[in-house]
């Protein structure tokens, strides 16, 4: 496996089994947040089972089962075939499963299911989606750069973010503020790289005026960053958001005070890339 940071989002989820006094009162999804492949993410499922007593509590992913724990059979536990989920037996039990190692395939919807024994065969369930993420380990770079512009000049860039999944969102900056007019923004298709991973493309477009120089000089950046789609159901939910960090590349342009032909000469410097 190629040297990306991935990770896991969780979205938790709690299902309130209301209607039902003395049995299953409620059953918690929880599944950890950050992983990187190869290692271990253990599902929590959390349940108060009231007055009734445990039957089994069954995992399924995307509505297909992969574990089962059943008290009072023997062997409890029972693993089931589905891709991207390799359970570690040894560690799961009738709270936890715990799957070893992360993949994409690991990627899905993971519901929990609890059932009580008689008299009461109450059952109640909850569901956490569980997205695998590579956040890009690249700065995005800048290209298109030239060495020199006048006052006046179109100034066409493009900006390529680091590989990642889902596709990174890119922003142009100058001079700290945000460029929002569509003509300025130029969207390139995606490019697409090996184990699902995405780059995006955004170009900037602009002319060149005095008024992007602040003391001599104007900043130009890039900054990319990763929103992934938290699952999120009707039911009440607590979903885990988290800030993802920013990546960003960072071109310092420099006024020279130089005249040629009436024309002030720009210089461009380009600045090592921020790390953030
Ligand atoms: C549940 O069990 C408790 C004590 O074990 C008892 O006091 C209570 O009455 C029971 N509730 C129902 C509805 O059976
Ligand atoms: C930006 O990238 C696009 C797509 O790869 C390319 O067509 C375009 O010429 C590039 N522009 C610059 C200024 O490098």
């Amino acid at each position: 496996m190629e040297n990306y940071l991935w990770l896991l989002v969780c979205a938790c989820n709690i299902w309130v089994a209301s209607s039902i006094s003395s049995g299953i009162k409620w059953v918690r999804v929880n599944v950890p947040q950050y992983r990187v492949p190869g290692e271990t993410a253990m599902l929590q499922c959390d349940y108060d089972l009231g007055n009734d007593t445990l039957y089994s509590v069954k995992w399924y992913k995307d509505h297909e089962e992969f574990y089962r724990f059943v008290p009072k059979e023997r062997p409890q536990s029972n693993w089931y075939e589905v891709e991207g989920v390799n359970v570690d037996m040894s560690r799961s039990n009738s709270k936890k499963v715990v799957i070893r190692p992360v993949s994409w395939k690991t990627t899905g919807l993971f519901r929990c299911e609890v059932s009580a024994e008689a008299p009461s065969f109450a059952s109640a369930q909850s569901e956490a989606k569980m997205e695998v993420v590579a956040l890009p380990t690249e700065n995005p770079v800048i290209t298109g750069v030239e060495q020199e512009y006048q006052i006046g000049d179109e100034i066409n860039l493009n900006c390529t973010s680091g590989r990642s999944h889902p596709a990174s969102i890119l922003h142009w900056y100058i001079n700290e503020q945000q460029i929002q007019k569509p003509e300025a923004l130029l969207i390139y298709p995606e490019e697409y790289h090996q184990h699902g991973l995405v780059s995006s493309v955004l170009g900037l477009k602009f002319r060149l005026s005095n008024h992007h120089f602040r003391g001599g000089s104007m900043r130009v950046k890039c900054v990319a960053s990763m929103t992934p789609v938290l699952y999120q159901t009707d039911r009440e939910s607590i979903v885990q958001t988290q800030t993802l960090p920013l990546r960003e590349a960072l071109l310092l342009v420099k006024s020279s005070s130089s005249r040629n032909h009436g024309h002030a000469i720009i210089f461009l410097f380009l600045v090592a890339h921020l790390l953030t």
